[in-house]
């Protein structure tokens, strides 16, 4: 299980290096994507320049943008310059422009065809609090407080990348997506799952429909068998994911790490994503077995308020923070992204989609907050 390398942080880097030197690709999409990175690449600069390292940074097309400069949502020149990078930047992909179901290609395309092409499959998503949030959740304090869950989701495999057709004309028509899992693809993201569950409360969670679908029947066979055979010191069970729906709003703070497969791991963190308050506080990692790791905020482009300078821009910093530990291994730095973010916020600074009628700061000055804090 080389592959899996640090155990503790979840890297999947082999060998623990501290790059002085590395070279970030930038990817900031649509909508609110070129704000939100924009801050966020401030912050990484920032930190180059506070621990005395050298950050190199390339900007390239993805996505809506892509497809009106190349009319190909993922030019192969972006692709080059990802697999040269130690590590990618995205902001967001997609826009009502690009939402025609009968156009030629879409925006999201560039972004499954990103993931695939580098082999993430492996997406982070965690889901933790701030405390000074806690009373911008729609949900109560009683059962939020003391949520801390980190999703492992499947990234390139299942239905998003099953073979699709149509057939028919007319009232006739007829529409398939296929679900296929294989057991490797299966055992490598329980074994990452596991491996992450040691590192925190040693509990995992599997979640299927394995009641309905043959995929998630062979994904409850091979979880169990990988679970009994290489952990079984961790704590393990398996929620279905109708249950897992209600049991995330009921009481999360049962769960600690949960697996599951690409769909189901889409819905749920979008769901999960309300625990915190915001949609704009999450950020998230995507690994493969070697290569650079791809950083994203979980929220989409939100194209209604791109370009005024009101999106939050700190689930991007945040997956700064993990881009400087589970790709760079550079812990203390990313810490320091994090604690100066849990500052900004113990100061009442808020970005629109968290004040909650008090008053807000736009985009560009809770970047430059956060980078405030990191000058103490
Ligand atoms: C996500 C997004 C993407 C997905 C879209 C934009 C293709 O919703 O990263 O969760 O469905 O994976
Ligand atoms: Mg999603």
């Amino acid at each position: 299980m080389s592959y899996i390398g640090r155990l503790d942080s979840y890297s999947l880097l082999d060998e623990v290096r501290n790059p002085l030197k590395a070279n970030i690709v930038l990817l900031p999409g649509d909508g609110i994507g070129p704000e939100i990175t924009k801050q966020a690449a401030l912050v990484l600069e920032k930190i180059a320049k506070k621990f005395g390292h050298d950050f190199e940074f390339s900007s390239h097309l993805i996505g809506g943008i892509a497809i009106d400069t190349t009319g190909d949502p993922l030019p192969q020149e972006t692709i080059d310059a990802c697999i040269a990078a130690d590590a990618i930047l995205l902001g967001a992909v997609g826009g009502p422009k690009w939402d025609d179901p009968s156009a030629k290609t879409r925006p999201e395309a560039g972004l499954l065809k990103i993931r695939k092409e580098l082999g993430l499959f492996a997406n982070l998503r965690p889901i933790r609090l701030f405390d000074e949030l806690v009373d911008a959740s729609p949900l109560k304090r009683e059962i939020i407080e003391g949520t801390d869950i980190l999703f492992l989701r499947e990234l390139t495999g299942g239905i998003y990348f099953g073979e699709s057709g149509r057939s028919g004309e007319g009232d006739q028509e007829s529409a398939f997506q296929s679900m296929v899992y294989s057991v490797p693809e299966v055992e490598r993201i329980v074994r990452l799952a596991a491996i992450a569950a040691r590192g925190r409360k040693n509990r995992l969670t599997s979640v299927d429909k394995a009641n309905v679908l043959e995929p998630s029947r062979l994904w409850r066979q091979v979880a169990a068998r990988v679970m009994a055979e290489e952990f079984p010191d961790v704590q393990y069970d398996v929620v279905l994911v109708d249950s897992m729906a209600m049991h995330l709003i009921n009481r999360p703070k049962d769960f600690d790490v949960v697996v599951t497969s690409n769909m189901f791991g889409d819905i749920l963190t979008d769901e999960a994503s309300m625990l915190p308050g915001s949609l704009g506080m999450l950020p998230s990692a995507s690994l493969g077995s070697d290569g650079p790791g791809l950083y994203e905020p979980i929220h989409g482009s939100a194209p209604d308020i791109a370009g005024k300078n009101i999106a939050n821009p700190l689930a991007t910093i945040l997956a700064v923070a993990m881009l400087l530990r589970h790709s760079l291994n550079l812990d203390t730095e990313a810490e320091s992204v994090e604690s100066a973010v849990s500052q900004v916020l113990k100061d009442g600074l808020r970005t629109a989609d968290i004040a909650r009628g008090s008053q807000a700061i736009g985009t560009s000055e809770m970047g430059a907050a956060v980078i405030e804090r990191l000058n103490r």
